[in-house]
């Protein structure tokens, strides 16, 4: 048992943690290694299911709300209707890791059940959320558990929302048993602080053998789509001067985006990861062509100037084929600083744990970047090893999966008891 003076021991199980990230890591997982749990798919109910179980199992008390997020909740003694939030998402992309999200569960999970263990209470309530969409991969524009908790979902939203199928996410709700109508009505007020483990999923930490990074902002993000016009012709038969590519010409802007983006240098991203053909055929020379952009800097202002340099080129492009073009966007988050109290509450307790941390901006978007914009919020990265992530290889060794544990046992122990 450990008493109020000595928090820095606070340990969370390691072989209940690898464990758990094993048995999550299966849920959804494909032939070529990656997973592919997408938002109220049966790869989600199976591991929504899964987590509530271990809550139950760590003493917690939980509870769904009704855009499926998944609660355990310790309750606080003097303070019990505020809350300190930790938790991060389910699913995941499209042939995406086992890390992303899943270790701000786990860890959350874990650092609850130690904590439950003191012979002391918390004063104000801790709980642990299963966040039920962050990806944006089953439909655009998301952060929905998220924007549930903070009451900026609607049911309106949730009919117009829909997946590549056509299916809305009202549909999706209604076939898992969750109430669109209710969506509204999830907000809640009760958080003080929000504070997400989460793997870096970049390279930082990784090669400087640091073991812990304080997040301090995370990057701006767009995401567009953009459609690109010509004609379609005969593959043999058209000459090559006759015609109005559609493919030449975004495959040109793909070219030029990149090319933007470098010249402006890091911390600058852009990524264009999608790609479609109409119709589509060896012998037909396309006669549309959609693709996305994904574009990111810390600095709101520098990205919507990128922004602009963006449209102008791939306008003019279009122009120069004699083609149209169009452009929508898909999905907006602006850049987020993470509190500095926490940052400073987080770095003390990795000093008195003996780990050593570095402060960090995040290029990869969180729910963090949402919650930062309403009540105080922190996150605390762990190494990814070569800093690979969004892709079947991501991983994260054990020791610094539950170091991060650990720590958010900790910190949480500082704020809450
Ligand atoms: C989510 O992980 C993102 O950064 O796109
Ligand atoms: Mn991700
Ligand atoms: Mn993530």
């Amino acid at each position: 048992m450990v008493g109020k003076t000595d928090a820095s021991t606070v340990t969370v199980s390691p072989q209940l943690v690898e464990w758990q990230l094993d048995q999550l890591g299966r849920i959804g997982s494909q032939p070529d290694g990656g997973l592919v749990r997408f938002l109220y798919d049966a790869a989600w109910s199976e591991a929504m299911g899964l987590v509530e179980k271990w809550m139950r199992h760590a003493g917690l008390q939980t509870r769904r709300d009704a855009v499926g997020n998944v609660f355990g909740r310790l309750p606080g003694t003097t303070q019990a209707d505020r809350t300190i939030l930790t938790g991060s998402h389910i699913d995941t992309v499209r042939s995406g890791g086992r890390y992303d999200g899943a270790l701000g569960i786990v860890g959350g999970i874990n650092a609850l059940a130690a904590l439950r263990q003191l012979t002391e209470h918390p004063r104000r309530s801790l709980e642990v959320v299963a966040i039920c969409e962050e990806e944006g991969s089953r439909v655009a524009g998301s952060l929905l558990g998220s924007r549930g908790m903070l009451g900026l979902a609607d049911t309106a939203e949730m009919s117009a929302l829909t997946d590549t199928d056509g299916v809305s996410v009202a549909e999706m709700m209604s076939e898992i048993g969750l109430d669109p109508a209710q969506v509204a009505g999830t907000g809640r007020r009760d958080v003080d602080h929000f504070v997400e483990l989460h793997v870096e999923q970049g390279p930082v930490l990784d090669t400087s053998g640091v073991d812990i990074g304080i997040v301090t902002g995370i990057a701006g993000m767009r995401h567009r789509l953009l459609t690109v016009s010509g004609r379609p012709d005969h593959a043999g038969a058209a000459p090559m001067d006759s015609r109005r590519d559609a493919m030449r010409a975004a495959a040109m802007m793909t070219v030029a985006i990149d090319d933007i983006v470098r010249r402006v240098g890091a911390p600058a991203v852009g990524t264009v990861g999608q790609m479609r053909a109409w119709p589509g055929a060896v012998n037909v020379v396309a006669e549309r062509v959609t693709f996305s952009l994904d574009l990111r800097h810390p600095s709101d202002a520098v990205r919507l100037r990128l922004l602009d340099e963006i449209d102008a080129r791939c306008r003019n492009l279009a122009a120069e084929h004699g083609l149209s073009l169009e452009i929508a966007d898909r999905w907006e988050e602006q850049a987020a600083d993470m509190d500095t109290d926490l940052q400073r509450l987080l770095a003390e307790t990795a000093d008195r744990s003996g780990f050593s941390w570095s402060s960090l901006a995040s290029g990869a978007a969180h729910d963090s970047q949402l919650w930062a914009r309403h009540v105080p919020t922190s996150m605390i990265f762990v190494p990814s090893v070569d800093g690979r992530s969004h892709c079947p290889v991501e991983y994260t060794q054990l020791n610094d999966c539950v170091r991060g544990a650990n720590l958010l046992a900790r910190a949480l122990y500082r704020l809450a008891y």
